[in-house]
C-alpha cells in the first residue's frame, strides 16, 4: 500500500491563530493538513474559503489538503488553485454528471484531485474516476456525516475501504471523521493510507505522540 499521510483536520484547531497552529501540526508529524470547506448548503455548517487558504498559504508551505464540502465544486477550482491548494477533493454527490469535466479542470490547474463519498453513496459509484484518464489521486471514504468535528467513527464503512484496496493496491485512500488512537487499526487494516484527524489530535495534551501512534498503525 502507499505511505501513510497523516493530515491533522484543522477544523478542530484555533481558527484565530491558524498560522502558529498550522506550524504547531507540522512540527508534530503531520504529512499534510487537512483543511474543511463548509458552504453552508451542501452540509449544515460553514467554515472557511479561498481567502483563508491564501492566507494560511502565506505562512507555510504545507500540503493542503482541501475537502470540499461545498454544492458547486467547480466554482471553487480556479479560486483555490490560486490561493495555493495541494489537493482538490470534491465530492461525488455534487458531480454525479460533471465529474469529468471537473477532474480535468482540477488537473489541468495543477492540483492532486480526489473525490469523496459521504456514508449513503456506495464505493461502486467511485470506479469510473479511478479508472478514468486522468484518474483521481486519491478517494475519500467518509466515516461520519460531513458537516462536523467530533462524531463517532462509523465501522460499517470499512467494507469500502477493504473493496477500494483490494482492487486498487497503489491508490490513496482517505478516511475522515472519528479517527484517533482506539479506531486507527480497524481503518488501517481496513487499508486507509490517508488518515484525517481533528479531535483527537487537537484534543491530546501531546499531538506528536498521537500523531507517532496513528502512523505506527498504518505502517504497521
Ligand atoms: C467533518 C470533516 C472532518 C472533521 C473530522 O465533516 O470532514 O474532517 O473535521 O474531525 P474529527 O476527527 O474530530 O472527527
Ligand atoms: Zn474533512
Amino acid at each position: 500500500a502507499p505511505a501513510a499521510k497523516i493530515a491533522p483536520s484543522m477544523l478542530s484547531c484555533d481558527f484565530a491563530c491558524l498560522a502558529s497552529e498550522a506550524e504547531r501540526m507540522e512540527k508534530a508529524g503531520a504529512d499534510w493538513l487537512h483543511m474543511d470547506v463548509m458552504d453552508g448548503h451542501f452540509v449544515p455548517n460553514l467554515t472557511i474559503g479561498a481567502p483563508v487558504i491564501e492566507s494560511l498559504r502565506k505562512h507555510s508551505s504545507a500540503f493542503l489538503d482541501c475537502h470540499m464540502m461545498v454544492s458547486n465544486p467547480a466554482d471553487y477550482v480556479a479560486p483555490f488553485k490560486k490561493a495555493g491548494a495541494s489537493q482538490f477533493c470534491f465530492h461525488l454527490e455534487t458531480a454525479r454528471d460533471t465529474w469529468p469535466e471537473l477532474l480535468r479542470t482540477v488537473k489541468d490547474a495543477g492540483m492532486r484531485v480526489a473525490v469523496a463519498i459521504k456514508p449513503g453513496t456506495p464505493v461502486e459509484d467511485v470506479f469510473p474516476l479511478v479508472e478514468h484518464d486522468p484518474p483521481v489521486d486519491m478517494v475519500l471514504v467518509m466515516t461520519v456525516e460531513p458537516g462536523f468535528g467530533g462524531q463517532k467513527f462509523m465501522p460499517e464503512m470499512m467494507p469500502k475501504v477493504e473493496v477500494l484496496r483490494k482492487k486498487y493496491p497503489e491508490l490513496d485512500i482517505e478516511v475522515d471523521g472519528g479517527l484517533g488512537p482506539s479506531t486507527i487499526d480497524t481503518a488501517s487494516c481496513a487499508g486507509a493510507n490517508c488518515i484525517v484527524a481533528g479531535s483527537s489530535v487537537f484534543g491530546s495534551s501531546d499531538p506528536p505522540a498521537t500523531i507517532a501512534a496513528l502512523r505506527k498503525s498504518v505502517v504497521g
